[in-house]
């Protein structure tokens, strides 16, 4: 039997498969021994798109960062991964997943459904937004002067606009489309070796009930991760 590996396989899909061709130097690494298939097919997703943006942010051991979705598999993994790098994380999610939050390691949860996060005169070093649900100019007023926005979800009109606010102040804003390689896969597997990032997985579902796992993904809610079983 050959090695067991996880990775990203992006935009040439196909992960669904049993099995599948790839080049060299894809986004592959050797599977965390201390995980099982599952738990680690769900951390590439999630986790090299929050490692592109937070690597670019630089983010620095004692400041203050929030993650609004961070019950979501991109949210999840930038509270971990901003936790690793010494950050003082606070988390917006509903009442109803304030706990995992809490329990992959955020130091403050705001529940979005009976606090507004841009009217409780704090201030952040880097926002990391990941569903897109406030706008950015009302978020941008909890950023410190030099603060950076990171907006996972970004469509055309608030690439635009960050692009403007950065071009136009001291603050800046990041969205675009991420990239990684294999050695991100293997940053990421050294973190779950060493206990730093753990897979949240909501669902798991067989390859039969593929078409209701979408769905359920689509709806936006699920917390963490959905994975596949073949
Ligand atoms: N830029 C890129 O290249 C790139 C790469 C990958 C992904 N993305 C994008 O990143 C986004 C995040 O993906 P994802 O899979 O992490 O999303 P997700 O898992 O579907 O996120 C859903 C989570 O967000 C929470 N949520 C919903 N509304 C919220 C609100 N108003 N405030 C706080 N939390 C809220 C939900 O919890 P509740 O139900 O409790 O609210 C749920 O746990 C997607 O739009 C995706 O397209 C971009």
């Amino acid at each position: 039997m050959g090695d067991f590996v996880f990775g990203h396989t992006d935009m040439s899909f196909g992960a669904y498969a049993e099995y599948k061709c790839l080049s060299e130097d894809t986004s592959i690494a050797l599977k965390p021994s201390n995980m099982t298939h599952l738990e680690a097919a769900v951390i590439p997703f999630g986790g090299v798109t929050a490692w592109h943006f937070i690597k670019k942010a630089a983010i620095k051991p004692g400041q203050k960062v929030l993650v609004v979705g961070a019950s979501g598999a991109v949210g999840s993994a930038a509270v971990q991964l901003a936790k690793s790098l010494g950050a003082h994380v606070t988390g917006v999610s509903s009442t109803a997943n304030m706990a995992l939050v809490k329990s992959i390691g955020a130091d403050k949860v705001i529940d979005y459904t009976k606090e507004d996060f841009t009217q409780n005169g704090e201030t952040y070093d880097v926002i990391f937004d990941t569903v897109k649900s406030i706008s950015v100019s009302r978020s941008l007023k909890s950023l410190t002067k030099k603060g950076i926005m990171i907006l996972s979800a970004a469509g055309m009109p608030e690439m635009l606009q960050g692009a403007w606010v950065s071009r136009t102040s001291s603050k800046k804003v990041m969205t675009g489309v991420i990239s990684h390689t294999a050695s991100d896969i293997t940053f990421l597997k050294g973190l779950m070796e060493a206990g730093k990032l753990k897979p949240v997985i909501d669902r798991t579902y067989s390859l039969d009930q593929i078409a209701e796992a979408h769905a359920y993904a689509e709806k936006g809610r699920k917390k963490g991760n959905v994975a596949i079983e073949v």
